[in-house]
């Protein structure tokens, strides 16, 4: 079975073919970043209205790449949330109307599923149970996957996701956007020794997060020092370590009261080169054994989606032409899905 993905839920544009026999066949993105840099953040508008612009001719770029005809497509998979709405709205109407005038079946895709179930396109991918580490601008969930669809949330963040907080301190320190991989970068030219930040919610039990009070703890040690640059990376250093120590915190203990040890780490914050070592060494520990998506599969893709697709499609799971874009969509409330 070909399935085409289709992701827009953000400030990305991402289309892919997977073939359930030969894998994946081709993908593509385009990505806003340029367009919204000048803003310090996504505008919604600005990001649906290039969804637009973007969607068919990089479709078409994937079809050519895969060598495959309009017709050699078996299924259609789209984010159907969560995400900002007029962005999903984009992909969930290219994606219902072209499988609506191809004739076969769609399928509306978690977009965080995807994101957890995007190490399986590796060749070298975990067996289950295992547990993911999501990380991304919007979301950081500990959730237990014991098979495709089956999932049980352990923890979450309660205030801002892992990126958003990256992204926030990035801001303050005057990176652009988006601010992960410009923060990280700055990090590897600050001491370890001068800020020691807290590890929220780690000192009582608990598999919940909470990365607010760290944004706020940068923004006072920023005040309180001055802007010179080595400042600046040492307050980026003390960040980062802070946030990184926090989740392998997090993740141990996951491991610890499930007593599954295989690790999968993704979403944009999983590409992370401290949060990698990190995660590698845990594993390492504890014997067990830690998976990611290539780096380019941690932030947003089509593969990711054509990839989670295909498992729904190939389980006869699809929607009919009424299926609407869900901006707000709990994992939990995925169709398999419980919460601790
Ligand atoms: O998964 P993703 O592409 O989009 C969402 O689903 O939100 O994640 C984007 C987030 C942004 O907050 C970005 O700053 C962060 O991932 N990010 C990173 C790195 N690359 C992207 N954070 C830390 N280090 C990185 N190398
Ligand atoms: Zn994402």
């Amino acid at each position: 079975m070909r399935v085409l993905g289709i992701e827009t839920s953000c400030d990305e544009t991402g289309i892919a073919v997977f073939d359930t026999h030969k894998g994946l066949l081709a993908h593509a993105l385009h990505s806003q970043v340029k367009m919204h840099a000048a803003f310090g953040g996504v505008v919604p508008e600005l990001a649906s209205r290039d969804h637009i612009r973007r969607i068919i001719p990089l479709l078409e770029d994937v079809l050519a790449e895969a060598g495959l005809s309009r017709s050699a497509i078996d299924g259609v998979a789209y984010t159907a949330g969560p995400g900002l709405i007029g962005a999903l709205l984009v992909g969930v109407a290219v994606g219902r109307g072209l499988a609506y005038g191809w004739g076969v079946p769609a399928v509306g895709v978690h977009h965080m599923e995807a994101h957890l179930l995007a190490p399986m396109l590796e060749a070298e991918a975990p067996g289950f149970p295992f547990i993911a580490l999501l990380v991304s601008g919007g979301h950081t969930l500990l959730v237990t996957v014991t098979a495709p669809g089956d999932y049980e949330v352990l923890g979450e963040s309660l205030d801002d996701a892992a990126g958003e907080a990256f992204d926030k301190t990035a801001k303050l320190l005057g990176l652009g956007y988006p601010g992960g991989p410009a923060l990280s970068a700055l990090a590897t030219s600050g001491r370890p020794d001068r800020f020691q930040f807290p590890r929220p919610m780690t000192d009582r039990p608990g598999l919940d997060f909470s990365f607010s009070g760290l944004k706020t703890f940068a923004v006072n040690t920023f005040q309180a020092v001055g802007d010179d640059q080595q400042s600046k990376a040492d307050i980026a250093r003390a960040f980062i370590d802070a946030v990184v120590d926090t989740l392998l915190i997090k993740c141990q203990r996951a491991m610890q009261e499930t007593g599954i040890n295989t690790l999968v780490a993704a979403g944009g914050v999983s590409a992370n080169q401290q949060l990698r070592r990190g995660l590698q060494k845990l594993s390492r520990d504890v014997g067990g054994r830690v998976y990611f998506p290539r780096p380019e599969f941690c932030t947003d893709n089509g593969a990711m989606i054509a990839y989670a697709g295909s498992i729904k499609l190939q389980a006869g799971e699809s929607q009919p032409l009424s299926f609407r874009a869900k901006p707000r969509w709990p994992m939990k409330e995925i169709k398999g899905a419980s919460e601790k």
